[in-house]
């Protein structure tokens, strides 16, 4: 392992998700120095300033941050949220054509200021703005990926673990796809422990029908809706979601994790960026070729690259 010294993050956006990720990168010690940037120099100055009161209690992360780009020097990673965030009832992919633009603003300054970061896309819609970021600034694919399905995935298992009566990391099960409405689970390869996931008896009895395990991915599918709904915005799941994907790139993990890449010849898909099962290291993510689909997964899976296909194209 090569876990890189004096690791550095720096997350662009002080909004709600920007500020959750450093303060979970922070209470987890993700890297040793975080970063909060972010135009807005009031806001940014005033959560990096709440965030450093609780240095007492953090451990070995300690918290900087403001308004001049010059808080993105020395980043080993750059992780991406700012940008407008959904209302209640919009998709991610109705907020493609602001953040696009708001991505092609921000990111030849950043490349400028930490140019052999790996760089983590959260902004939405992540998928769309990936790929087009990929392709303006030319940097290898596995340079530039976004947290794609990693939350719903995180999503996905907390109901099966509950449904399951065992702990959500013996749940074996990915999202993959658009990180939005096109989503979809591996149904056929997930498994509780050893055992395929048709096979498991909660509490002895009978085994989750397809139809319930059906309802359980719609619930994962429209999760973020329901929060938002009640709150206005998602936040601390992808702050965690996020800082698990910073760790994994600063430990040089080769963890396996459903983000985002552009993909190429990867079961007939090529230009699109969706989240497939990928190592996560500090080279960056690269998507495991061996991931199986049945049939209908792979149905589902093209589905989701020629609804994101469409949109960017719509974009460039
Ligand atoms: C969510 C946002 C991050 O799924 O897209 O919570």
């Amino acid at each position: 392992m090569s876990v890189i010294e004096n690791s550095k993050v720096t997350i662009v956006g002080a909004g709600s998700v920007g500020s959750s990720a450093a303060y979970a990168a922070l209470i987890r010690g993700s890297a040793r120095h975080v970063a909060l940037y972010d135009i807005a120099a009031a806001k940014v100055e005033a959560e990096v300033l709440d965030l450093a009161h609780g240095t007492q209690f953090t451990g070995s992360s300690d918290i900087v941050g403001g308004s001049d780009l010059s808080v993105v020097e020395g980043s080993h990673v750059v992780v991406i949220t700012a940008g407008a965030k959904q209302d209640p009832g919009q998709t991610r992919i109705e907020l493609a054509g602001v953040n696009a633009g708001i991505m092609k603003r921000m990111m030849p300054q950043l490349l400028e200021a930490a140019p052999n970061a790996i760089y983590v896309i959260v902004t939405n819609p992540c998928d769309v703005l990936t790929v087009l970021a990929q392709e303006a600034t030319g940097l290898p694919p596995e340079r530039i990926f976004a947290s794609g399905t990693v939350l719903d995935t995180s999503r996905l298992r907390w109901q099966l673990a509950q449904r399951a009566g065992v702990s959500a990391s013996s749940v074996h099960a990915y999202i993959v796809g658009e990180h939005g409405d096109t989503e979809f689970p591996l149904w056929s390869s997930a498994s509780i422990g050893t055992v395929p996931i048709l096979d498991w008896r909660p509490d002895a009895g009978a085994p989750m029908s397809v139809d319930e395990l059906d309802m359980i991915a719609v619930d994962v599918r429209d999760a973020a809706y329901k929060v938002i709904q009640g709150k206005g915005a998602t936040n601390y799941a992808i702050g965690l979601s996020t800082a698990r994907i910073i760790e994994a790139v600063l430990h040089d993990e080769r963890a396996v994790m459903p983000v985002s890449t552009v993909l190429h010849d990867f079961h007939g898909i090529d230009g699109v960026a969706l989240s497939v099962p990928s190592i996560v290291s500090s080279a960056g993510a690269v998507p495991v070729r061996e991931t199986t689909f049945s049939p209908s997964e792979l149905g589902l899976l093209r589905r989701s690259a020629d609804t994101l296909r469409q949109v960017a194209d719509s974009l460039r």
